[in-house]
């Protein structure tokens, strides 16, 4: 496990999850908030804690180091993940590897088997078999750089090529099987390409490595148009966007994504230099899809094809968006033109000043409603009301609702009364469904969480304190158990850190630590020392009080019972308390904003 302490140390988990997600940081105590990626919510219930380097969600209680987040944001295995920040950070792995699984391993095979792939094709694309791929290109106004950003390959017409390149590298049928870029022969005699004479565009995933592929055909009478990859072990389709790893800096930097249906579209927007850009491939746009959107920015632009499934697919897209919270415009182009098309035909700062000039989504279905509906007829016009009345009702901010309510009552010619009532009734529905309980993170009292983390935090305290918090003084603590952990990895001799504590916790015990863990606000390791002798000298005094109480109870009853001698005892030990309580001076002082 060297290696997993090593790398954990030389990475920062707000570097690592901040390309990820946007993070704000509060305060001065290197602690910092963002939107959870693994729930939805409005609000930043998610936390990283710098100085412990780890997460924590007290929204859906999600927590960890900084390979935890890797595994579950890309869906990744324990020793995928180690490799993943080891490549991404320069960090040499052991040679011998004795994290790989046999599922890892799987998964490890099939990365390079598309690499392999992708490599292939780019080279096919530049050799002559790729004339005519080049000669499609070129008319299409495609740009050596485009091809060289987008790797854009060629796969041979043969159908061998790759198999033999695979053939090569001695990987099993089993991984042959699972990669789905190439296919067993319905005789069973070998294998052969899936993709044939096709302009290639590979897919990666979050982190950059190719994980699937489309490809186009370059001649009209070839069908389909395009060809996709289908799922495998490191493709999920409903999950994934085309050029998301290139545009998601660009993203967060303008807190703006834009969203165009095809791979032709991403190129074309991408070189005119708007790099906020992605698609779905060869999918409908899902809900895992805008959540991926999401952690990176607050608003989309939709500039789907002006076709009927473009307006169709724009029209589900934008449910899709606003459900997720987002802030949604709409693009739709003149002239009948894809995105592609309008930058080729317009230039860029045309279509970069179309984008920036993009209405509200609301804009936009209204116009959907005024073409759908007969708006001669009243009744016509009161279909298209009850049309664009869900999305309206989706607006968070009232004052914003009721101005597009009076918008929307003119724009369609409904009586404004009508409107408004349809509004109120909205709001009313709206206040009687119960809002969902905000779960509250874990309460440990104060004097647990103060000694908790300055235990974790500052050696000194480890040192001077851990000792003196004897069995009696913490019976009662809701994370006794964590503290009993604790005393055990310092008598073994080994560092008390947050992981090696961590490591060594019951599911149940690791959610208490987290959330004790992440509401840390001291930072400083003198303060930490003095709030921990505090802590201590409360605990200690409480202790000395119930022992007190309970003598004076003993010593009444021995009276009662006329056993003078036990009672003279007693009396002596209660004088010996009283009198080490007076020296002490109460224990109470010097206790700065301790609440229970
Ligand atoms: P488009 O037909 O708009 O393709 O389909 P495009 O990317 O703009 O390409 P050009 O301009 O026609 O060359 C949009 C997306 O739908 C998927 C692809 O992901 C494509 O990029 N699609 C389309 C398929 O998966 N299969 C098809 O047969 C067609
Ligand atoms: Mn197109």
């Amino acid at each position: 496990m060297e290696f997993v302490e090593q790398l954990k140390s030389s990475i920062d988990i707000v570097k690592v999850i901040g390309e990820y997600v946007r993070l704000k940081r509060v305060g001065a105590t290197g602690r910092y908030v963002g939107l959870c990626p693994f729930h939805q919510e409005k609000t930043g219930s998610f936390n990283v804690n710098q100085a412990r380097q780890f997460y924590k969600c007290f929204g859906c209680g999600v927590g960890g180091d900084v390979l935890k987040f890797v595994q579950e944001i890309e869906g990744f295995t324990f020793p995928e993940a180690l490799k993943s920040l080891a490549e991404r950070y320069g960090i040499p792995m052991p040679k011998r590897n004795d994290y790989a699984d046999a599922d890892s391993k799987l998964r490890a095979a099939l990365f390079e088997i598309h690499s392999i792939a992708a490599q292939m094709f780019q080279a096919n694309l530049r050799s002559s078999q790729g004339n005519e791929a080049r000669n499609y290109l070129s008319k299409r106004g495609i740009s050596n750089d485009s091809i060289q950003t987008f790797e854009l390959g060629y796969s041979e017409a043969s159908g061998q090529a790759l198999v033999r390149a695979l053939g090569e590298r001695q990987f099993t049928e089993e991984q042959l099987d699972a990669s789905g870029i190439v296919r067993r022969r319905e005789d069973g005699s070998g294998y052969f390409d899936f993709f044939r004479g096709r302009l290639m565009f590979p897919i990666h995933n979050e982190s950059g490595k190719v994980i699937a592929f489309g490809g186009r055909a370059t001649r009209d009478q070839d069908q389909p148009k395009y060809l996709n990859s289908s799922e495998t072990q490191i493709y999920r389709k409903t999950s994934v966007l085309y050029n998301l790893h290139r545009a998601r800096n660009d993203m967060r930097r303008s807190n703006r994504a834009v969203l165009v249906e095809g791979y032709m579209d991403v190129i074309g927007v991408y070189s005119a230099g708007v790099k906020e850009v992605v698609a779905s491939c060869g999918t409908g746009f899902t809900v895992p899809q805008a959540g991926v959107i999401h952690r990176h920015s607050d608003h989309v632009v939709v500039n789907f094809d002006p076709d009927k499934a473009g307006g169709d697919a724009s029209e589900k897209a934008i449910q899709i968006l606003l459900d997720e919270g987002m802030h949604v415009k709409v693009l739709a182009l003149d002239g009948g033109l894809d995105p592609d098309d309008y930058v080729k035909q317009n230039g860029a700062d045309a279509y970069r000043g179309k984008l920036d000039a993009a209405s509200t989504y609301f804009h936009w279905l209204a116009d959907r409603a005024r073409q759908k509906f007969d708006m001669r007829s009243s009744d016509g016009r009161m279909d298209a009301f009850r049309f664009l009345l869900p999305s309206v009702q989706k607006i968070g901010d009232k004052l914003e609702r009721a101005a597009i309510a009076s918008d929307l009552a003119g724009y369609l010619g409904v009586d404004a009364g009508l409107v408004l009532d349809q509004f109120k009734k909205a709001a009313t529905d709206r206040r009687a469904a119960p809002a969902p309980a905000p779960k509250k993170a874990v309460s440990v009292p104060a004097i647990e969480s103060i000694l908790l983390n300055a235990v974790i935090a500052s050696p000194e305290v480890r040192a001077e304190v851990l000792p003196l918090l004897t069995e009696d003084l913490i019976a009662d603590f809701a994370t006794r158990e964590i503290f009993e952990t604790l005393r055990l990895i310092v008598d073994s001799g080994s560092t008390a850190t947050f992981s090696a504590l961590d490591a060594r916790l019951s599911p149940a015990l690791k959610t208490l630590l987290h959330g004790v863990v992440a509401a840390d606000d001291i930072d400083n390791g003198a303060e930490s020392l003095e709030l921990a002798r505090a802590c201590l000298r409360r605990l200690q005094s409480g202790a000395v009080k119930r022992r007190t109480d309970e003598l004076r109870a003993q010593v009444k009853s021995a009276e009662r019972e006329g056993q003078v001698e036990e009672a003279l005892a007693l009396m002596r030990e209660l004088g010996r308390l009283e009198k080490q309580v007076r020296r002490n001076g109460g224990g109470e002082a010097g206790m700065p904003g301790v609440v229970h």
